[in-house]
């Protein structure tokens, strides 16, 4: 195939966890301490472009329409140069992304923009990558990533090696009445990145074993309660397993957390709704904004609850979304 002569753009979306990724065994490859499983949203996502280019001496990064300076693109061009590796090619390229997603505030941009980078980068290498291979090679920009590659429901074996660590989808366009609408109640930057954020988890907290037990039974019960269709167990297992993971932030040395004062109130608003006979379940990442998963059918209303207390601009409901696409 050889190097692509025109820039080659790929879109992927975001995914929210029901089962988390929390905590690395192998820093430098990241193979997981736990296997996850995510929806991905068709609301948010990113594009990426990449042209190789023999007349350039760095790789040269486009973020939103602003040219990203020598020092802040060490982690993309450390992944551009496995995909050199990969691709026997020593060129550098010329990167554009456009994020549509609160970047850094835990809607997983990380995930998108990832698997958007693997997509383009190695086609525009000249690389042809099934979809397992494409979930590895974004697995190493970042963990999230993985799962992004596929569409629906995916998951993230947790595997022991690069080659056994890899995504997969479980049901790519499922047929379900199921939404998640996301409470975006800040786009600030997070401080303490999810990387950091697992390492002293898994250090630090002394329920980290129970964390890694806990969440492989969780694994089974969602991965069988989407193949029985049984929303509550859904829900109800993400909710817990998400606030499992949070609890390791709290039980760290020296304690952190994601939540502000809007996650609290949030959570406690889906509780009310919940208590009102709406099925609806909240989850997090490694950042403030909360998502609450529920049937499609009751979204408007629980989105106008939420827009009520949050601006209207501020929530979004989102519904599974497609796998990444690639167009050379
Ligand atoms: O992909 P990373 O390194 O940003 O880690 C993301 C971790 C969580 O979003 C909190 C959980 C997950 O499984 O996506």
């Amino acid at each position: 195939m050889g190097v692509a002569k025109k820039p080659v753009t790929a879109k992927a979306h975001t995914n929210i966890a029901l089962v988390k990724y929390w905590g690395k065994l192998d820093e430098t490859l990241i193979i997981p301490q736990n296997a996850s499983l995510s929806i991905t949203l068709d609301e948010f996502y990113s594009t990426t472009s990449v042209l190789f280019d023999d007349a350039l001496d760095a790789d040269q990064v486009t973020f939103d329409d602003q040219r990203l300076k020598a020092g802040q693109v060490t982690k993309i061009s450390h992944f551009m140069d496995h995909v050199r590796q990969m691709a026997g090619i020593k060129s550098y390229a010329q990167i554009v992304t456009q994020n549509h997603v609160p970047t850094a505030a835990g809607l997983a941009s990380s995930a998108s923009g990832f698997a958007a980078l693997a997509g383009a980068a190695s086609t525009a290498a000249g690389l042809q990558l099934d979809r397992r291979a494409l979930s590895r090679l974004a697995r190493l920009g970042s963990g999230s990533a993985t799962r992004s590659i596929f569409g629906g429901f995916a998951a993230w074996q947790q595997g022991h090696d690069d080659e056994t660590s890899y995504g997969y989808p479980i049901d790519e366009t499922p047929d379900w009445d199921i939404a998640i609408v996301a409470v975006i109640l800040t786009t600030k930057k997070k401080s303490i990145s999810s990387r950091e954020g697992m390492r002293l988890s898994v250090n630090t907290s002394p329920f980290y074993p129970a964390w890694v037990e806990t969440s492989r039974v969780d694994f089974e019960t969602v991965q069988k309660a989407i193949t029985e269709r049984d929303f509550e167990t859904l829900g109800h297992t993400a909710e817990q397993n998400a606030m499992r993971m949070h609890a390791l932030t709290l039980s760290a040395d020296p304690s952190f957390t994601y939540f502000n004062a809007d996650s609290l109130k949030t959570m406690q608003l889906v509780r009310e709704l919940r208590l009102q006979g709406l099925q609806c379940y909240f989850t997090m990442d490694a950042g403030p904004n909360v998502k609450v998963i529920c049937r499609n059918s009751d979204a408007d209303q629980i989105a106008k609850a939420l827009q009520a207390v949050f601006g209207t601009a501020n929530v979004r409901v989102t519904h599974p979304g497609p796998g990444i696409t690639i167009n050379k």
